[in-house]
């Protein structure tokens, strides 16, 4: 069972959804990835927490992906049926809202309409494929540190193609993005790990000044031997590079 629980990093994520809504509110859809979301405790802490900040309107438009390496987690993301102990630290008003017994002895279930908005799927980040583009919302947290640094710099490059112009990005606290990719997102607040896509015009424009650190090329300080020892991963990072430069 990997390590997560309801509500972690909760203000994160409840920044980078205050920081988003204004954006949100005209979307005909708001896709929303949770990458390396384990069990379900934080697809439905995400599920609840936009429930609670967006109107009946809005929210019907929310869709979260969520997707784990380990497809171990199918059943119990989708049938949303928790162990009532998983539950003891959440505020007892949210538990009841979005909670209600499952046939399962000591266990709550989530309610519908939420189960409804989070769709599991097995997916591994190292595919280096996003679940979709134009999604408004990532959150990948307590995964990158597993990866090197180079799998770190393309699964967020892989992340900045899958947003939408302004979507937001959420990791975990101890991870800091890496230099070569600051040009692209913008940090929300200091000392949290939320971030907007940087409009690619911008991007560009700092490439044409010839600024350091804002040329497209994300990868070219990485010397030779730390590129995966495989061509075929090889040749699709450049291609990445290149996309995200023309994009
Ligand atoms: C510590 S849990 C984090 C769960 C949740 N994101 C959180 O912050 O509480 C790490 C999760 O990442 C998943 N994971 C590890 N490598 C992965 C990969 N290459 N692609 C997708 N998920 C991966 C693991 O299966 C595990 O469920």
């Amino acid at each position: 069972m990997a390590f997560t629980f309801f509500f972690r990093d909760a203000q994160p994520l409840e920044l980078a959804i205050e920081d988003a809504l204004p954006s949100l509110r005209g979307r005909a859809f708001i896709h929303v990835w949770d990458a390396g979301c384990a069990h379900g405790p934080e697809p439905y802490s995400l599920a609840i927490l936009l429930r609670e900040r967006m109107s009946d309107f809005i929210f019907r438009n929310v869709q979260i992906h969520a997707t784990d390496l380990d497809a171990g987690f199918a059943d119990q993301v989708t049938s949303g049926v928790f162990p009532e102990m998983e539950l003891k630290r959440v505020p007892s008003g949210i538990v009841e809202k979005y909670f209600h017994p499952a046939s399962q002895p000591a266990c709550l279930q989530v309610v519908p309409e939420l189960r409804a908005k989070v769709k599991f799927s097995q997916h591994d980040l190292l595919s280096l494929r996003p679940v979709r583009e134009g999604l408004s919302l990532i959150v990948c947290k307590n995964v990158l540190l597993h990866f090197t640094e180079l799998q770190r710099m393309e699964v967020l490059q892989m992340f900045h193609q899958a947003l939408q112009p302004g979507g937001s990005l959420v990791t975990e606290h101890t991870q800091k993005l890496p230099e070569p990719l600051l040009p692209f997102f913008r940090q929300v607040a200091p000392h949290a790990q939320v971030y907007r896509k940087v409009d690619p015009a911008f991007v560009e424009h700092c490439a044409a000044e010839d600024v350091p650190h804002r040329h497209g090329d994300l990868c070219a300080d990485l010397p030779e031997s730390r590129l995966p020892s495989h061509s075929g991963r090889t040749h699709q990072r450049q291609s990445r590079v290149v996309a995200v430069r023309s994009q």
